[in-house]
């Protein structure tokens, strides 16, 4: 059974890289676009990466940051990472004992068990809607069809089916958008660099028509600035712990030579490495040109042979099984914000741009930026026009996602249509 679940991650990687993407609904630009008449509205890209994945996995999209399943998963996720938070539970690992204190005197214990419940009640239920869509022959090409469809042969049980969807919600949700969020926050905060982008996106893509995939290869600028990004703030600042299997020498510079024991729990300090002085030329600032100019960002003469772009997501086996869709998505929405909209930081009462904190970040195993606050406009109105005008070309697309939808989605889903 282990290994079955693997080969079906694997399977939805290659298959969200080659295919589902450009049928899973664009991010709704007018959502997008209303923010600029808000100019003092918190940002955040969390709803669009949520609906993307619930698409994808259970056919069915979340129009609004208030739709049922993108409350219920954020409100899972926000305790799930308060749990996994090194420091959160006792070092059961090290004093088994602590495992039989009882729940009354157990916070750890009580906090487990409601982030538990908040996950099943989410995973099982998404599930069960699916199959029932399944039983009345509504499919709609998601992923979680094809498990439930297979889910014999696979060997796979409900309770493995269930968390299958589940991790994928999780590993889908709040990364790419914690990786949008720096993003803008970046934008903002470093203007020359958004000018740099934007000139060079106007240059390949001009202003008729929204970038795609295919204008990346000629995106030099842009690309660097996407790498720039995940080292700037990566959103797995010390990625997600891993143990040996068997006692392993390092094999990377500095360690070499030392023996890891097996069952060590191994951190990887990504920040740390990305943020190494003697690595990097003015690490605590966004200089997307480091790339330009080395493989790795690192400053020129230094052996960075040892990174990679993908670290961000991961080392060895456990690497994130995601990385296609997630990449894909990173690459296009980073395109279309910067071909689409001017960022700027918000003024105080003279008119004075208010400084933002670019080191204000939630704390968790995954990471993000505290709620900032920015203005966000349409870099022209032909730009403003064809984004409206490829969100109602999308319409039959959405439609396929849109069941189960509550009144008040279904509300704002006509709304949204009707703003022509
Ligand atoms: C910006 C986007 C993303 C980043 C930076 C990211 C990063 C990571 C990292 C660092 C890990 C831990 C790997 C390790 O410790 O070696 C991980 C695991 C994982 N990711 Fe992602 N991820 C992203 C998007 C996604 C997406 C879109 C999906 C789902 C479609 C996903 C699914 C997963 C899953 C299921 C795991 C757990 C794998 C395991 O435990 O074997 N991730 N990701």
């Amino acid at each position: 059974m282990s290994s079955l679940v693997p080969i079906s991650l694997a399977a939805l990687s290659i298959a969200l890289a080659n295919q589902v993407y450009p049928r899973v609904p664009r991010p709704c630009p007018s959502s997008a676009i209303s923010t600029s008449s808000q100019p003092n509205s918190p940002i955040s890209g969390a709803p669009n990466s949520s609906s993307v994945i619930l698409s994808v996995l259970y056919g069915k999209r979340a129009p609004r940051y208030e739709t049922r399943e993108t409350t219920a998963f954020f409100e899972a996720q926000h305790e799930w990472e308060r749990v996994l938070e090194p420091g959160a539970t006792p070092p059961i690992d090290l004093i088994p004992l602590l495992k039989y204190v009882p729940v009354r005197w157990a916070k750890w214990k009580r906090d487990c068990a409601r982030t538990r419940k908040l996950q099943r009640d989410l995973y099982f239920g998404l599930l069960n809607e699916t199959r029932e869509r399944l039983g009345r022959g509504e499919e709609n090409g998601c992923y979680m069809e094809e498990i439930l469809k297979s889910q014999e042969e696979l060997g796979m049980d409900l309770e493995i089916t269930g968390y299958l969807g589940g991790v994928l919600i999780e590993g889908g949700s709040d990364t790419t958008s914690s990786f949008l969020q720096t993003l803008v926050l970046a934008l903002t905060a470093y203007p020359k660099a958004q000018k740099k982008a934007q000139e060079e996106i106007d240059l390949v893509v001009g202003s008729h028509r929204m970038p795609t995939l295919d204008d990346l290869d000629e995106l030099r600028y842009i690309r660097a600035l996407i790498l720039e990004t995940h080292r700037f703030r990566p959103v797995a600042p010390m990625l997600i712990p891993h143990a040996t299997l068997t006692a392993e020498e390092a094999s990377v510079s500095g360690y070499k030579g030392y023996i890891i024991p097996k069952g060590a729990t191994i951190f990887v300090n990504v920040y740390g490495i990305f943020h190494d002085s003697d690595l990097f030329d003015d690490p605590e600032n966004f200089i997307p040109e480091r790339f330009l100019l080395t493989e790795n960002g690192t400053r020129p003469g230094v052996d960075g042979s040892d990174l990679r772009h993908n670290l961000p997501f991961g080392v060895g086996r456990r690497l994130c099984p995601g990385i296609h869709l997630a990449q894909n998505s990173i690459n296009i929405n980073t395109m279309n914000l910067i071909w689409a909209f001017q960022f700027s930081p918000d003024t105080d009462a003279s008119g004075n741009p208010i400084p933002l904190d670019t080191s204000a970040y939630q704390r968790g195993i995954l990471t993000a930026p505290e709620p900032f606050r920015c203005t966000i406009k349409p870099r022209s109105k032909e730009r403003a026009d064809i984004i409206e005008q490829e969100f109602f070309e999308a319409t039959d697309t959405f439609k396929k996602f849109e069941y189960g939808l509550s009144a008040e989605d279904r509300e704002f889903v006509a709304k949204s249509r009707a703003q022509e």
